[in-house]
């Protein structure tokens, strides 16, 4: 859904601006959001960082920053212990927490900053840093429809947001969509392996799987039938995809079974990460 640039706060903060922290904040300003109401902080930020900042207007590391609208933490997370103590300065008690980091819950998040009250949990996936990206988000009972609507709007910036009715569910989500980009990697280089033990030179294989995989995804992107339909469209009875589907589909070993194991795995993952 396009982002709804009259929901957009007017000021931000971002604390972190990173590969992802970064990637959001391109996303922002492309949908309207005001450079002069965002302030950056990072430490260390790279130099590219550094003259984007400037060229664009956006106080980076100012001395003492009001509190704003919102603050989007974008640290890694075993950064969260030495940025909070500084955080609790830009938090006023109308501010809403965006918090993106994995594996930390709003529990985590509301022990570390005593200031903190609406909070919005964050799941995007890599995808984001080209506006292709997946987000699940939850909130805490604190966030008012505004604030949610102001997530929206941030959130959506770089792809589409499901919003969760628990944050229970971000496991699942992590396990689905944030780790998910590497599942279609591996995808491609299975697929490329293939090709090679089926004759292709690998480089000439690797070219093939991996158009093949983005092409795929791309139709799937403009069109609105199931991925089921797309399928079935292109799979001739008795034809040569006929064949390889018979395969993945096999029923119990097949993909299905193998993609719910896998699944299943990095939801365990997520939930003792989280402890
Ligand atoms: N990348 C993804 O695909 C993805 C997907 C979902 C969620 N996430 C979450 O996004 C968060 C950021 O990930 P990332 O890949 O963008 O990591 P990253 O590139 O390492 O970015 C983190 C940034 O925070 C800076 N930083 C460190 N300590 C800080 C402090 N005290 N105050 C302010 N900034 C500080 C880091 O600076 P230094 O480098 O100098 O330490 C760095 O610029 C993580 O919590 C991750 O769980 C990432």
């Amino acid at each position: 859904m396009p982002t709804d640039a009259q929901h957009l706060p007017s000021s931000l903060i971002l604390v972190g601006a990173g590969k992802m922290g970064g990637s959001m904040l391109e996303g922002w300003l492309k949908v309207g959001m005001k450079p002069s109401g965002v302030t950056v902080i990072d430490p260390r930020p790279s130099d590219e960082m550094t003259r984007f900042c400037s060229e664009k207007g956006i106080a980076l590391n100012p001395p003492n920053p009001s509190p704003a609208d919102v603050l989007v933490l974008a640290v890694k997370p075993q950064m969260l212990d030495d940025a909070a103590s500084s955080l609790n300065a830009y938090l006023g008690p109308q501010t809403l927490i965006i918090s993106i980091l994995a594996g930390k819950t709003i529990g985590d998040l509301k022990g570390r900053l005593p200031a903190a009250s609406a909070v919005v949990r964050a799941m995007p996936n890599l995808p984001a840093s080209i506006g292709r990206g997946a987000t699940g988000a939850a909130t805490n009972a604190e966030v008012s429809e505004k604030q949610r609507l102001m997530a929206d709007a941030l959130l959506s910036s770089n792809g589409i947001v499901e919003w969760l009715p628990s944050e229970d569910l971000i496991d699942a989500v992590t396990a689905v969509s944030g780790s998910g980009p590497a599942y279609v990697f591996h995808l491609v280089e299975c697929l490329a392996e293939a090709g090679a033990a089926a004759g292709l030179p690998a480089e000439l294989a690797q070219r093939l799987a991996r158009a093949t995989v983005t092409g795929a995804g791309e139709l799937l992107f403009q069109s609105d039938l199931p991925p089921s339909t797309l399928r079935q469209n292109v799979t001739s009875p008795g034809g040569t995809t006929a064949a390889a589907l018979e395969v993945l589909m096999r029923d119990p070993d097949g993909l299905k079974s193998l993609m719910r194991e896998a699944v299943a795995a990095a939801k365990r993952r997520a939930e003792e990460l989280a402890g």
